[in-house]
Formats: structure tokens, sequence, C-alpha cells
């Protein structure tokens, strides 16, 4: 069977993507798309891609290209994945899906109706810990949930990522740009949300960064920052039990994320990607070792690479059989998330309990 042609529409995040896709044997990246031209075609020079492209309609004209990857900023998503339906293509979105759940659902909808392949880039699923996790969560290890705690401390003040990452009205904030990846975690492992609390901060409103190279000025400007660079967030699973939520950026020394599930009868805590846990039975706490089948490649060093050509493994396995029974996040699970980040939003402006719609 020749290799499937993948057509990637940003060249930011995108460059990983394109490295995760060249390491899965059924695909190859044919086309590349950015409106910075000279990065497109740096970038195609480093991975030896055939064509590049300043506007994205034109990739998705090319016939030869069977999925795309919208890798673009999230206020563009809606749009170039609803292109790429239409023009017949398999789509792998990155998260978040869409703006907000409706517009999401639109394209779920869309996508449905079309029978394409599709896929949303909820890679952290595929690594290890996580993904041992989700095995020992189906068999019952924790049993009845209790609690499930995610804290996450950030160096940075999310701000400093820059213009759309930064913006509220763009997609960005660190709810809907990490908070996201770990609440499709939760559902996945957890279930449906059924209501959330919550409330979002911006710590850091006006953020100094430098300016680009060869702008006038003393070097650096001042940004203003309206997405939140912190939240909490309290979420109640329809099938029972409940879980605290913290994001946090500008902490100092980078702590990075753990999280802590309990259960009537075991507990389970991942921990910069180390998995330990005790259930009924055991003496201690104890590092569980990760079977070797949800290892991950380790040349380069980059687990969310390798995470992401595991999906899209899945993602080429389904295109080429559409019975194939491999298992990825798709836009169903772009809508959930996105109807639990809604209800986020909603419940931190009203300051009040959400149901999730
Ligand atoms: N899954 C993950 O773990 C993960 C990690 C990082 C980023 N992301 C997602 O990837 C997406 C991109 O994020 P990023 O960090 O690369 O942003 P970025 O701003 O660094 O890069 C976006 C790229 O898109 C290009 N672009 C903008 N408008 C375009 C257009 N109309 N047509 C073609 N190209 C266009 C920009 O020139 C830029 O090169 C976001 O949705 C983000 O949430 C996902």
């Amino acid at each position: 069977m020749g290799k499937l042609r993948v057509g990637v529409v940003g060249a930011g995040w995108g460059q990983l993507q394109i490295e995760a896709f060249q390491r899965v044997r059924g695909l190859e990246v044919t086309a590349l798309c950015d409106v910075d031209a000279a990065r497109a075609g740096e970038l195609a020079k480093q991975y030896q891609i055939d064509r590049t492209f300043v506007e994205y309609r034109d990739l998705l004209a090319d016939a030869a290209i069977d999925l795309v990857s919208v890798a673009s900023p999230p206020d563009l998503h809606e749009s170039m994945a609803r292109a790429a339906i239409d023009a017949g293509k398999a789509v792998l979105c990155e998260k978040p899906l869409a703006l907000d759940a409706r517009a999401a659902r639109g394209l779920l909808d869309c996508a449905q109706a079309r029978g394409i392949v599709h896929a949303v880039d909820f890679e952290m699923r595929f690594l290890p810990a996580l993904a041992y996790c989700k095995e020992l969560i189906d068999e019952e290890y924790l049993g009845r949930l209790l609690r499930v705690d995610v804290t996450m401390a950030m160096e940075r003040p999310w701000g400093v990522h820059g213009h759309w990452a930064a913006d509220d009205a763009r997609g960005g904030g660190v709810l809907m740009e990490v908070g996201a990846n770990f609440i499709d975690i939760l559902r996945w492992w957890f279930g449906d949300v059924s209501a959330v609390l919550a409330n979002r901060r911006t710590h850091f409103p006006t953020i100094r960064v430098a300016r680009p190279k060869g702008a006038p000025g003393d070097g650096f400007e001042n940004r203003r920052v309206t997405g939140d660079d912190a939240f909490w967030s309290v979420l109640q699973f329809a099938r029972g039990g409940e879980a605290l939520v913290s994001f946090v950026t500008g902490a100092r020394h980078d702590p990075g994320w753990t999280i802590s599930a309990y259960g009537d009868s075991g507990s389970l805590v991942v921990n910069s990607g180390q998995l330990i846990g005790r259930r009924d039975g055991d003496r201690e706490m104890a590092i569980l070792p990760i079977p070797k089948r949800l290892e991950l490649g380790d040349n380069p060093r980059d687990p969310l690479m390798w995470s992401m050509a595991r999906l899209a493994e899945r993602v080429a396995a389904k295109m080429n059989d559409t019975r194939s029974p491999l298992v990825f996040p798709d836009f169903g699970d772009g809508v959930a998330v996105a109807q639990i980040v809604d209800a986020i939003r909603r419940a931190s402006d009203e300051r009040a309990w959400v149901n999730v719609a």
C-alpha cells in the first residue's frame, strides 16, 4: 500500500508534527503551508518536503494530499478544518478543535456528514504513564473514584507566549492551551463531566517582551494579556467522583505537573512521567513498571513528538481501513472538551456551579 500524503498547515508546533509524521511508516509529509513563506521554506528544506504554500486553500486544492493537519492558531481551526473537510481530506486538528463547543459541534457534524476520518491532537493520551493509568483504571485498580487532583505550575507567565496565545478572544490562555489536554485525560479516564465550578485569573495582565528583530525602539515592548494565566476548577463526573484541577503560571522553579487519583481501593500518582501506585494488598506506594508495549522512542528524547506519532499511526490505520479497531481522540472528544471548557469559563464569570451541556 502506498504512503498516505500529509499536508501540514502552520509551521510552529507543526514542526514537531512533521517530525512525528515522518516517523510513521505509512505517512509522508508532502506539503507545508505557512503565511510566513521564509519559515515554510526553511522547514521544507530541512525535512525535504516537496511543496510549500502561503495560502492554505492552495494546499487543500492539491488532490494528492490525503490528510491535512491543522496546526495554525486556534481562531483559524474552524475555517481551515471545515475547508479541509469540504475538500474531502481526512483532518487531524490541533486542540482546541474550535473556539467554543458550538463551533466544534459544527465541525463534528460536517466531518460525519462527509464521512472523513477526523482526529484531535490530544497526544498526551499516548504518554506511557497516562496510557497505563487508563488501563489500570479500566481494570478497577482504583475502585470507586473519590477524588483526582491535577496540579500544574509553570515558571513563565503564560502571556509571554505571544499575541494569540495571550488573547482570550483568539483561543489563548492557559485553560484552553494546556488545561484542555488534561481535561481530555480526565474525561478519557473517568467519563463525562456533569458540572463544574471554577475561577480563571490573569495574574500578569501586562507582559514586557523583546521586540521582534529589526523593530525600532529599545528592544522591549509591553503587551496586554487578556487570556487567563491561572485557573482552578472542580469537575464533577457523571458516574461519581470529582476532580480538582489547579493551574498556575509565573510560579518560581517550574514545578511541573502531577496527577493524583484516589479511589476506595487504590491510589495512582503520576509525577514527571513516573507512575506510583498502591492498591488493596500492597504494602506501600511503589513505582509501577510500565509495560514495554506502551514505551515510546527515545532518540530524540521528545515524549510529545513520539506520542503524536502514535496518534498519527492510528489515524493512518483508520484511513487505510475504516474497520481498524485502534482508538484515537477524534472530533467527538474535541466537542466534549470544548463543552467542559465553555462551562469552566461560564462558571468563572458567574461564580457559580454550571452544568456541562
Ligand atoms: N498538542 C499539543 O501538545 C500542542 C502544543 C503546542 C501547540 N499546540 C497547538 O498548535 C496550534 C499552533 O500553536 P503554535 O504554538 O505552533 O503557534 P505559533 O503561533 O507558534 O505557530 C502558528 C503558525 O501558524 C502560522 N499561521 C498563522 N496564520 C496562518 C494562516 N492563515 N495560514 C497558514 N499558517 C498560518 C504562523 O505563521 C505560525 O508559523 C495551536 O492550536 C496550539 O494550541 C498544541
